[in-house]
């Protein structure tokens, strides 16, 4: 147990102490004073004792990493990196998603702009923490990375290749791959398209983050300010959790929200996925895991900032009208999920 855990322990042991020095009031309504006291005292670790059973701290590797050697993660985030693998040789996963500085995986852009400048029609997701995901995409029309690893490379509006043994063809073509794919793939060494998607998988499950969210949730009080645990307590009171759930605060939970806002009409969302008519325009809850340092927001990249975001997402399903001081708030805590070793914007 963690030292912070006998702090209030130590100041309720303290309490007749102090009374009996006159540093806390003895006389009339002395029972209520020492309501107020409690509550003051356990109020953060309530608050802690909370957020740790209905959010949680993400863990600190991604399931199914056991064997992501260093030599596959490393193959990964090169090919990840290397531009001479789409059809312009000018764009990479890394030129959408972006790791470079304060990126998270983003591009900042409303929606992705493809190999010959072409507006994409969603806005790019963050790659960090996507090992924890089990449903891929706006609409979750994948549910595993490695199935999703390949199709960037053949997309039109990504980087375009005719075919995946184009894609090969390019990896060959390059003498430094041989060495490396040998390295990370011992039992079947030479250049393949199944190696490809492993060792993506392998870099991708690599980029988890750790804010000053799950230090406060593993047990030190002190890791976020008080007007981030107003923010956070408000995020529980308005069932922000219902839908942002889990230790990713969302990615899993599929919702069309009632707007007054109009969608694209090329973009069905799930529908298109599952043809039910029920799933039009529902698309998957986001993580909201760096969330401030992931703008524009929502799948359009439709909204800029961050107030703005929570203040639609209030407007959309909510026990009640929020104040600008609670907008603040909230976007206070949402700023403590980013990762620590990226700069807020
Ligand atoms: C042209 C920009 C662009 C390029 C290049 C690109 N991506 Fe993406 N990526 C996107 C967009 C946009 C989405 C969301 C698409 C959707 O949900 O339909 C996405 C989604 C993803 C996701 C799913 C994230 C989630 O939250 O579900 C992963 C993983 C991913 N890309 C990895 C890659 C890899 C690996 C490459 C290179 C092989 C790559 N991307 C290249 C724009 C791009
Ligand atoms: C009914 C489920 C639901 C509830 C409740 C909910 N959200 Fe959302 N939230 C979503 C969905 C779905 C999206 C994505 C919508 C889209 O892209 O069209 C979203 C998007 C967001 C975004 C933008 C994230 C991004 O990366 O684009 C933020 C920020 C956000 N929500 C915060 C909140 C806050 C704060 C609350 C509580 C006041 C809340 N949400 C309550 C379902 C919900």
């Amino acid at each position: 147990m963690r030292l912070s855990r006998f702090v209030p322990i130590l100041l309720l042991l303290l309490l007749p102490f102090c009374k009996a020095n006159g540093i806390l009031p003895t006389e009339n309504n002395s029972s209520s004073q020492d309501n107020l006291a409690l509550s003051i005292l356990l109020a953060g670790f309530d608050l802690q004792e909370e957020a740790k059973r209905k959010i949680g701290s993400l863990p600190l590797a991604s399931p199914r990493s056991e064997s992501d050697s260093k030599e596959k993660i490393a193959l990964g985030e090169k090919i990840f990196k290397d531009n001479s693998l789409s059809l312009n040789s000018v764009q990479s996963c890394s030129t959408c998603h972006l790791l470079t500085g304060r990126n998270v995986g983003t591009d900042g852009q409303a929606t992705s702009l493809g190999t010959f400048g072409q507006a994409g029609k969603r806005n790019t997701p963050t790659i960090f923490n996507v090992g924890f995901l089990e449903t891929i995409f706006w609409d979750g029309r994948k549910s595993n990375l490695e199935d999703q690893a390949l199709l960037p490379f053949v997309d039109s509006s990504e980087m375009a290749l005719g075919s995946t043994s184009d894609l090969l063809t390019r990896l060959n073509a390059k003498s430094e791959y041989s060495t490396l794919f040998a390295k990370a793939f011992p039992e079947s060494p030479s250049i393949q398209l199944s190696s490809v998607k492993t060792s993506i998988s392998a870099f991708e499950r690599s980029l988890i983050s750790r804010s000053r969210f799950d230090d406060f949730v593993d047990g030190n009080p002190y890791a976020i300010s008080l007007e981030e645990k107003e923010g956070l307590r408000l995020f529980l009171n308005l069932n922000c959790v219902d839908c942002h759930n889990s230790s990713m605060l969302g990615g899993s939970k599929f919702v069309k929200l009632d707007t007054k806002y109009t969608y694209n009409p090329n973009d069905l969302g799930r529908f298109e996925v599952t043809g039910i008519e029920a799933d039009r325009f529902v698309f998957r809850t986001p993580s909201l895991r760096n969330v401030a340092l992931t703008q524009p927001y929502f799948h359009d990249g439709s909204v800029r900032t961050l107030d703005e975001a929570v203040r639609r997402m209030n407007e959309y399903n909510s026990p009640r009208m929020i104040t600008e001081r609670e907008v603040t708030l909230l976007v206070a805590f949402l700023k403590s999920l980013s990762d620590r070793s990226k700069a807020n914007f």
